[in-house]
Formats: structure tokens, C-alpha cells, sequence
């Protein structure tokens, strides 16, 4: 058994019938009767950013160069609701890369990083090395020092371009996998099959170098599941940061992905994820969610029932994460279903609707009305306990 969360202590006190909730049928940022404590601004549509900040939390979205440049009426979305924005794509190493080492193209990844200046957003940087995302030249460099060079140099030229503008750069993206079969549980990467893994202490000093000021996120998937292979990857993920921690290398933050999915795949632990975090917590690092989204794959057709679905996937992971106060930031991967990499098919992910019907990940739908998720969060932040700010 699992202590209770802060809401539901909350609601317990309330027990007496003073506070009852009333889930307003489809509504606004809405659905949350505007008896409940604090939650009376979401009722109103107050938005999601500033719901967190009354927390101490930020909460923020991704963004592309391209949806900045041709859709204002999403981007006006983006301003009303995100305090913090974190590009999709365009600072990947593979995307930015026009075949040849050296020769990337900063552009759209500038044009993001001037959009949050320009708007006094909060800006993530995502990521400096990623196994999935790494130009094609750099597996066939001749040997280990030519891959170490092209390391150091491309962190160099990524966190040093933005040195001072980005709060956390995901530095490592992924670098658990434990199916891979080492006994350390790491993934067997690229980088970490030409350094060992040794690369992760290079990646991360490096990134400290370039940008002194940024922190360094190790970012992991699945981490909330309960199943065998997801209590390796936390015990994983654990060890790796003693690991580090003991060997110097500067890291300051973990970044839970929160990849969800609203029915199917093994469970939620709220119990393993709460005690994760505060393994985490107790070793003076923070917690960033940094992906949250939850995928209606296997929700059924019709939208009402599948939307309710996809918000209580929401809403209980936010109960339990917010639940822990190292949790500061929250990023959903995207704002709207017109742009959700599930809804795109353009990864070899299986996490899209096998019927054909558009799915509906996000707290915002394709014409960029409120959905049930959007209550959802909102009433997540309402009832989170409030952060000590700084
Ligand atoms: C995804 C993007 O959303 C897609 O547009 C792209 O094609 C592939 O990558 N984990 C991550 C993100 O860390 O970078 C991924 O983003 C989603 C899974």
C-alpha cells in the first residue's frame, strides 16, 4: 500500500461535502467544478503556465522553427498556455546535420531559440546525443579517438551556441536499455560501444564546459511502468547517476519521459514511480517530465469515452509526480493534436490508431479547443502542494 497522494489527502479533509467535485460534461479547460480549491481559475480557462507558476512549477510544450514560421493561431496557443518551449526536432544532431561533420545547419534550431527570447519563455534544449539520432557518418568514423573528437566537437558547437540561454539540456537521451543485456543495464549505443561508458562522464563534462550555466538532464522512457524490464531500467538509471555522481561528472537532473498510454502496455506504478523519485530526489537532484503525452492507440472510437481515458491517464500520473516537490517542470510533447508525432506516423513507433481514425494525445485538439486533458492537467497543477520558489 501506497501513502495517499496530496489529493487525495486533500480530499479527504473535504470529505464533509463542502468541496464536491463536479466534472462538467466535455467542457473548457474546464472540467472542474469551480467548488474545488483553486481550481476555480482552470474552470475559468486561466492557462496551464499559469496554473504551474502559482505552484512554482513551469510548464511548457515543444515547437518547431516550421509551426513558428507558419501557423500563428497555434503559436498564439503556444504563448497563452506554455511558459517554456523545447524544440521537436531541430536541435537533433542528425536533423541539423547536412551529411558531413561539422556541417550543420543552426537555423531552425536559432529561430526557436530567438522565439523564447523574444517571448520571455523558458527554453530546454533536447538533446545533445541521442543513439536514434546521430548523423550516419559518424558510425563509420575510422576509430575511437575520431568518434570522441566528433563528441566533444559537436556538444562544443550545440551547448556552446546557446551557452546562457537554455535552463536544462537533455545531455544523454535514453541511455538505459536493459534488454541489451549488460549487467550495468546500459544501452548499447553507439557512443558507448566505441567509449564504453565513459562516454556519459565526456558528454556530460563537456556539456558543463560549453554551458556552465544549463542543466544537465539524463532523459529516460518508460520509467513509470510496472513490469520486470522497467524495475531493471530504474535500478539502472539509479546506479548510473551514483555511478557518476562518484566519478565527479556534473549531472543535476533526471527527465522522466512520460511517453503514457491511455489503455494496453504493462501499468502506472504509482508505488515504483513514487519511491524512484524519491531515490532521485534524496540524492539533491531534480526531476524534470519532459515528454508527457498519452497515446489513444488502443482507446476506443468514440471521442468522448477515449478523451475521458486519455485525461485520467493524465491525471493519475500528475498526482504522483507532483506529489514529489523535486518535480519543477512539466512539458507535454506538444499542445495540440495538429502536431503529435503520434499523430504524424513519422516514426517506425507503433503508437498510432490501427483504424485510421486521428488520434488525440494532447490537452488541446487539432482545432486547438480544450479537451478533457486540459482540464485534467489544470486540475493536476491546482492540486499540486506548492514548490518553494527559486
Ligand atoms: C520524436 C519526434 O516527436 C518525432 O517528430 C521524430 O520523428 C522522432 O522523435 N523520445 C524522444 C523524442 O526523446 O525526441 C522523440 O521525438 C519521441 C520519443
Amino acid at each position: 500500500m501506497s501513502a495517499p497522494t496530496h489529493r487525495e489527502r486533500a480530499r479527504a479533509r473535504d470529505a464533509a461535502g463542502l468541496a464536491r467535485r463536479r466534472l462538467l460534461a466535455g467542457g473548457l479547460a474546464a472540467g472542474i467544478a469551480a467548488t474545488l480549491p483553486n481550481a476555480s481559475h482552470a474552470a475559468a480557462g486561466e492557462p496551464l503556465r499559469r496554473l504551474a507558476a502559482k505552484k512554482g512549477l513551469v510548464y511548457g510544450t515543444t515547437i518547431s522553427a516550421t509551426q513558428i514560421e507558419s501557423d500563428p493561431a497555434f503559436v498564439a496557443l503556444v504563448l497563452q498556455q506554455a511558459g517554456l518551449v523545447v524544440p521537436e526536432n531541430d536541435m537533433k544532431w542528425q536533423f541539423m546535420n547536412r551529411g558531413a561533420p561539422g556541417d550543420d545547419n543552426f537555423g531552425p534550431a536559432d529561430r526557436i531559440v530567438a522565439f523564447a527570447g523574444a517571448n520571455g519563455l523558458v527554453l530546454r534544449g533536447h538533446n545533445l546525443l541521442w543513439y536514434h539520432r546521430t548523423p550516419h557518418w559518424f558510425f563509420e568514423l575510422p576509430s575511437r579517438d575520431a568518434k570522441e573528437r566528433a563528441i566533444i566537437a559537436h556538444i562544443r558547437a550545440l551547448a556552446g551556441r546557446y551557452r546562457g540561454k537554455i535552463h536544462s539540456w537533455d545531455v544523454v537521451n535514453e541511455p538505459i536499455e536493459p534488454k541489451d543485456g549488460r549487467p550495468d543495464g546500459l544501452r548499447k549505443a553507439v557512443f558507448l560501444e566505441a567509449l564504453g561508458p565513459e562516454y556519459l562522464d565526456l558528454a556530460y563534462r563537456t556539456a558543463r564546459a560549453a554551458d556552465p550555466q544549463a542543466r544537465l538532464v539524463v532523459n529516460e522512457y518508460d520509467i513509470e511502468l510496472d513490469a520486470p524490464e522497467q524495475d531493471a531500467r530504474r535500478a539502472a538509471l539509479i546506479a548510473l547517476l551514483q555511478r557518476m555522481r562518484a566519478a565527479g561528472t556534473p549531472v543535476d537532473a533526471v527527465g522522466i519521459q512520460g511517453h503514457l498510454r491511455a489503455v494496453g502496455g504493462p501499468p502506472l506504478s504509482v508505488p515504483k514511480l513514487r519511491r524512484f523519485l524519491a531515490e532521485i530526489a534524496a540524492m539533491g537532484l531534480e526531476i524534470e517530465i519532459t515528454e508527457l503525452d498519452v497515446t489513444d492507440e488502443l482507446a476506443p472510437a468514440a471521442i468522448e469515452a477515449r478523451d475521458r481515458l486519455v485525461a485520467d491517464a493524465y491525471r493519475r500520473f500528475l498526482d504522483a509526480v507532483l506529489d514529489q516537490p523535486a518535480v519543477k517542470l512539466i512539458v507535454t510533447w506538444g499542445l495540440s493534436d495538429r502536431y503529435s508525432w503520434i499523430v504524424r506516423k513519422q516514426t517506425h513507433e507503433s503508437r498510432w490508431r490501427r483504424d485510421g481514425l486521428p488520434s488525440r494525445p494532447l490537452p488541446f485538439d487539432a482545432a486547438l479547443r480544450p479537451k478533457p486533458a486540459a482540464a485534467a492537467i489544470a486540475e493536476a497543477f491546482a492540486w499540486a502542494p506548492p514548490r518553494r520558489p527559486g
